[in-house]
C-alpha cells in the first residue's frame, strides 16, 4: 500500500450519492487505495435513495453495480467523527480528494475553514498543502450564499465541478448519465479512463 496512488471519496447528505458510488466504483477497480468517508447525513440520504441498509451499504451497492475491483485496490471507510484518520494530517500524502455529492453544508464549512469533522478537515487539508480538491455541490436553485461560497472554494484552490450531466454521448440509462460527470471528476484526480466516448466532431 506504500507506493499506491491514495484517492479520497466523501459523500455528504446530498442528492445523487449515486455519483459518489460510481467514482468508488471506477477507483477500485484500478490498483488504488481508495478512502470513503460518509457524512452521518450522506448516509441517511445514501440509504434513502438507494434503499440500501444495515451493515455495509456502501459495499452492497458496489456488489450491485458490478464493481470489478482490481486485485491490488484497497478500501478504507471511515466516519465523518473519526478526526484520527491519517487524511486529517497534511503529513498523509495522496492524490486527490473529491467531494461528491457536496452538500451546502459542507461547501459553506469548507468556504469558510469550518474543519469541523473528518470530511471538512481533510478538505482544508487538501487545499492548504495545494492538492487536488474537488467538489460536486449538489442543490438547485443556488442562492446567493451557495454562489459565493463556491467562489471562495474556488478562489482558495478548489475545483467546484457541479453534477451537472451531460446527454451528448446519447447516455441510456441512469448510470451512463452518472458517469458522465464522473468522468469529468476522474479527468481532475488525473486518473485515465474510457468511462465516456470523448467529444470529437470528426
Ligand atoms: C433526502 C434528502 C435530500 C437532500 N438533498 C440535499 C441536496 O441536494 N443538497 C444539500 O445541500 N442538502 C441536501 N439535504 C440536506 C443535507 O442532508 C443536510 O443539510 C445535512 O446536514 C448535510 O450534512 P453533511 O454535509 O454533513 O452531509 C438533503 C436532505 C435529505 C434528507
Amino acid at each position: 500500500m506504500k507506493n499506491m496512488k491514495k484517492y479520497i471519496v466523501a459523500i455528504c447528505g446530498a442528492s445523487g450519492a449515486i455519483y459518489g458510488i460510481r467514482l468508488i466504483k471506477a477507483l477500485m477497480e484500478r490498483p488504488y487505495h481508495v478512502i470513503v468517508m460518509i457524512s452521518d447525513g450522506g448516509l441517511r440520504v445514501f440509504e434513502h435513495e438507494t434503499i440500501f441498509n444495515g451493515q455495509s451499504p456502501l459495499k452492497d451497492f458496489l456488489a450491485l453495480e458490478e464493481t470489478k475491483f482490481h486485485d491490488d485496490a484497497t478500501l478504507e471507510v471511515f466516519s465523518q467523527h473519526d478526526m484520527f484518520a491519517e487524511p486529517a494530517s497534511g503529513s498523509f500524502i495522496h492524490s486527490g480528494m473529491a467531494i461528491v455529492p457536496c452538500s451546502m453544508k459542507t461547501l459553506g464549512s469548507i468556504s469558510s475553514g469550518l474543519a469541523d469533522n473528518l470530511i471538512t478537515r481533510s478538505a482544508d487539508v487538501c487545499l492548504k498543502e495545494r492538492r487536488p480538491l474537488i467538489l460536486a455541490p449538489r442543490e438547485t436553485p443556488l442562492s446567493l450564499i451557495h454562489l459565493e461560497n463556491m467562489t471562495r472554494a474556488c478562489r482558495a484552490g478548489a475545483t467546484i465541478l457541479p453534477p451537472c450531466p451531460s446527454f451528448y454521448t446519447f447516455p441510456l440509462t441512469i448510470e451512463q448519465l452518472c458517469d458522465t460527470v464522473v468522468a469529468r471528476i476522474l479527468d481532475h484526480l488525473g486518473v485515465e479512463h474510457d468511462l465516456v466516448q470523448r467529444w470529437s466532431n470528426r
